[in-house]
């Protein structure tokens, strides 16, 4: 089963290659990994977890911040041994095999694919009622939201998805200085929130703190993992970093701690002003996020409960008698979401991109444009699919979904970080996980038990992509794959940066 090894020093040799210019310290990676990180996950998630965890959403936050930070550990020793692109997919290639390395790229097909839907949908929750504060435009909910959420379809998320699409064919990177005004516009939306909502926040909102037990704080952290999402993106940084073994894990647990630190305190803002108790179904029963049933009960209480927001802190910014911030912050995550769907989007048709050159997947999707060099059958597939679910499907469903493939992906790699550790303990490795014995375990109990956090619906939907998974594999990859027919071949160019922008400089 873990026969089909790629030999790590034939992946090596296509790195070697490109070698970048080793540039970034630890404030640029941690503004990186910022620019990754902030998005979906706090600016609408928020409600969601309220949903599911009420105030003690709060530490839900710190649990989903602490697995990633042990994670990131992990993934930053991995992403400085063999720093190219494919990242989780790649490592596992060298270290389990191959049929784990399809695994795990499979998984990953949810963490990006999906995540950008997630994205997607979340942008359009926002931009809906940016046009409605703006200018008194109501668009019918059949139009902006998908069939599980009390709509028909969700044009605006479709929209905003297949624009990203377009810009990724014609080969968009995001600048350094673009990505710099992209963070900094997203703290100063958060900082504004906090600064607004904290001096009138009442304790009282705080109790009862876990109406849902601490069942539903697991969950909720399970589903807020996901504002987390994106940090890999410091680790892929490695070779472009100056002294790995230091500015590594500053930028890896700096930008981590930082995000944690504002999710906290927005948490606590929205907690503390609006209150953030469950809404119920009629009979008392618990309602889960992104259901008609929780959609119809929050039309009984003509959606005033953050839980019924789907622009969380714009709508708590009105509640609290600061609609003008409410629509700045409303813009601000209009302007910034689309750069995380195409952080998304982009190390989607990556990983795929190495899939297909591994000939684990068809050819055609390693076709390069002429003109614009970029994959653009693999980047039109996947918009499609993107499109797609964004149009169909709630935020909280996508973005649970993503997590699940991002929990098995980032176990995997925690595993490999081990074996490695073992197998071949002398090779160089610019940084190396501190405390790996107690790190790595900690990473990988930690994906687990939020996996298993997740909804029975999630898990289930995870497994059923694996099977297909395996389905495929058995049916069209494993006789194609280069490995397997004995072709281990060096690539001239690395198909790419890792999903990231350029840092800001
Ligand atoms: N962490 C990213 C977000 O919250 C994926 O949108």
């Amino acid at each position: 089963m873990f026969g089909r090894v790629k030999p790590l020093d034939a992946i090596l040799a296509t790195a070697e290659k490109k070698s970048l210019h080793r540039s970034l310290g630890a404030f640029q990676l941690t503004m990186l990994g910022i620019g990754a990180v902030i998005g979906t996950g706090i600016f609408v998630l928020t409600a969601e977890a309220a949903q599911k965890a009420g105030p003690g959403m709060m530490l839900s936050f710190v649990i989903a911040g602490f697995v990633c930070a042990v994670a990131a550990l992990c993934y930053a020793e991995m992403a400085a041994m063999v720093p190219v692109s494919g990242s989780a997919y790649t490592y596992s290639y060298a270290v389990m095999g191959e049929l784990v390395a399809w695994m795990v790229g499979w998984a990953l097909i949810l963490e990006y694919a999906i995540a950008a839907g997630a994205v997607s949908v979340g942008w359009s929750g926002y931009f809906i009622g940016w046009l409605n504060t703006s200018f008194d435009i109501n668009v019918p909910h059949a139009l902006v939201r998908g069939p599980f959420d009390g709509g028909i379809i969700n044009l605006p998320a479709m929209l905003i998805a297949a624009l990203v699409t377009a810009l990724l064919v014609k080969g968009t990177k995001e600048s350094a200085s673009v990505n710099a005004v992209l963070v900094a516009i997203k703290i100063l939306a958060l900082s504004m929130f906090v600064i607004l909502t904290l001096p009138v926040l009442r304790t009282g909102q705080f109790t009862p703190f876990a109406p849902l037990g601490f069942a539903g704080i697991s969950g909720a952290a399970a589903s807020i993992f996901f504002a987390y999402v994106g940090f890999d993106a410091v680790s892929t940084a490695a070779e472009e970093t100056t002294n790995p073994q230091r500015n590594m894990p500053i930028g890896l647990i700096g930008s981590l701690a930082i995000c944690t630190i504002f999710y906290m305190l927005v948490a606590a803002g929205v907690i503390g002003t609006v209150g953030a108790q469950p809404v119920y179904g009629s009979g008392g029963e618990v309602l889960s996020p992104g259901t008609p049933a929780l959609s119809q009960a929050c039309a009984a209480i003509h959606e005033n409960a953050v839980v019924c927001s789907k622009e969380a802190l714009a709508w708590t910014l009105k509640q609290v008698g600061w609609p003008f911030v409410g629509w700045l912050v409303g813009a601000a995550a209009i302007i910034a979401l689309p750069s995380v769907i195409l952080m998304m989007m982009f190390g989607q048709t990556r990983i795929f991109f190495v899939m297909s050159r591994d000939g684990l997947l068809p050819e055609m999707f390693s076709k390069v444009h002429p003109k614009f060099h970029t994959p653009h059958i693999i980047t039109m597939l996947t918009g499609v699919f993107v499109a797609l679910f964004a149009a169909f499907f709630p935020v909280g469903l996508l973005a649970d979904v993503s997590n699940s493939g991002t929990l098995f992906a980032f176990a995997a790699v925690s595993i490999a970080v081990l074996v490695l550790r073992r197998t071949d303990p002398n090779r160089v490795r610019p940084f190396r996980t501190p405390a790996i014995m107690v790190t790595a375990p900690l990473a990988i109990l930690g994906c687990i038990y939020l996996f298993f956090s997740l909804s029975i619906e999630t898990i289930a939907l995870f497994f059923g992509w694996a099977l297909i998974g395996l389905v495929v594999y058995h049916l069209y990859s494993r006789s194609r794959s280069h490995v397997g027919r004995g072709l281990i071949e060096v690539h001239e160019e690395d198909p790419d940066a890792p999903p990231q922008p350029v840092p800001p400089v």
